[in-house]
């Protein structure tokens, strides 16, 4: 038993020291970007989406295996295990609803053959409120007809709504967190696979919700078709129309973040090694970090901005590392300082 006292001291004991050290540089063509490694996992890790909390530390999935961990929010930080999901393979999708409860993607994707096993993809709730002393995890929903559930996002934050898109099926489900209810509720040409897909391609991947004049967009990238796109959405969290393309020529879009002002995303471009900063309005793009021809930002999975008032202009990324590839460098978590003062 608990009392209030009790846990308030159980979960504060953790005071994460934020130091500042030097840092390595990254130039591109034009301008210097500071990159700065926070974690490197080593070579047999692969990382995908990462989730920040409200207290600044990170939260990375892995996609060789079904594990959680936290990452400190600084150069050299360290890595805590948060979680095993027993039983399956891979994590994709990271959110927060309610203030550290946050909800993950777990399914049975192998990432040496890139096969999915049907039947077994779900979501976890993975209550974080006083970790490190312990953790709460229960299953929110299977979603057995599901193939490989990836990037996840708020919809209705207050109603515990959520998208999950389906990166192999083409679609993009609304969850509720707190019944377990789900349903389709994209579908679209622009999330679907291309005519040409293999039994191991992925399409729609990463997605997010923005409100621009008053509209509601859902946001999303298409891995294959190498597009992010929007559709606007009702109060339901249904497509109102057709989707539209935002931007199009990427090669291979994986995760995203718009900023406040809907003025840049940014964009993890899994192939070319990249993160990139598309401009919405000229639709220009400026490459952050990597090239298509250097392993040091091998295959970029995801980027999320930081919470913390010294970090939240802060972007941090992850790389997949190039797992099983002859240059791999492990899966990584990097931050670039102060993105929105890196000039177009
Ligand atoms: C990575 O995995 C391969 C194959 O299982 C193994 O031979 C190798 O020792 C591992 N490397 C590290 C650094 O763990
Ligand atoms: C996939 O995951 C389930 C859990 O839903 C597990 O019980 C099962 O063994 C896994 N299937 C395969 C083929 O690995
Ligand atoms: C999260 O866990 C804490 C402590 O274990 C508990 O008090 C709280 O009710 C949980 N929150 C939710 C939303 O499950
Ligand atoms: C869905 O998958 C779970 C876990 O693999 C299984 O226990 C359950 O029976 C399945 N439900 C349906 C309706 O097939
Ligand atoms: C998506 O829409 C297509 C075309 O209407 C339909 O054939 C397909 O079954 C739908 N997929 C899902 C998962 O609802
Ligand atoms: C499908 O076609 C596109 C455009 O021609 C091409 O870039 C892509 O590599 C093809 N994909 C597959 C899986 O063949």
């Amino acid at each position: 038993m608990h009392n209030t006292l009790l846990s308030i001291l159980l979960c504060s004991s953790l005071a994460v020291g934020f130091g500042h050290a030097v840092s390595h540089g990254k130039k591109d063509n034009s301008t210097s970007v500071v990159v700065e490694t926070i974690h490197n996992f080593g070579l047999n890790i692969s990382l995908e989406n990462l989730a920040v909390r409200k207290s600044g530390e990170i939260i990375v999935g892995l996609d060789n295996g079904p594990i959680l961990y936290q990452v400190e929010p600084k150069i050299k930080g360290s890595a805590s295990f948060i979680h095993s999901f027993e039983n399956y393979f891979d994590i994709h999708g990271i959110t927060e609803v309610a203030p550290d409860q946050f909800y993950v993607t777990v399914g049975n994707l192998s990432l040496v053959t890139h096969i999915d096993v049907p039947g077994h993809c779900a979501v976890y709730h993975v209550n974080m409120t006083c970790y490190p002393d312990h953790i709460v995890v229960d299953k929110v929903a299977n979603f057995n007809e599901s193939r490989i559930l990836n990037g996840m996002t708020v919809f209705n934050r207050e109603k515990g709504l959520v998208y999950v898109a389906d990166s192999r099926v083409g679609v993009v489900n609304l969850l509720n967190v707190y019944t377990g209810e789900h349903f389709v509720a994209i579908n679209d040409t622009l999330t679907n696979q291309p005519s040409n897909a293999t039994e191991i391609t992925n399409c729609v991947h990463g997605v997010h919700v923005f409100e621009s004049d008053g509209v509601k967009y859902l946001y999303f990238s298409n891995f294959a078709k190498g597009i992010i796109g929007r559709v606007a959405i009702d109060e339901k969290g249904l497509a109102k129309g057709k989707a539209e393309i935002v931007i199009d020529n990427l090669d291979t879009p994986e995760d995203f973040i718009l900023d406040k002002e809907g003025k840049y995303i940014y964009l993890a471009l899994f192939e070319s090694n990249e993160i990139i900063r598309i401009d919405t309005e000229t639709r220009d793009i400026k490459v952050l970090a990597g090239s298509s021809d250097s392993s040091t930002y091998k295959w970029a999975a995801a980027v999320e901005f930081g919470r913390l008032e010294k970090d939240k202009d802060d972007l941090y990324f992850s790389i997949n590392g190039g797992f099983l590839e002859a240059d791999n460098v492990g899966g990584t978590v990097f931050r670039i300082p102060r993105v929105s003062d890196i000039p177009a």
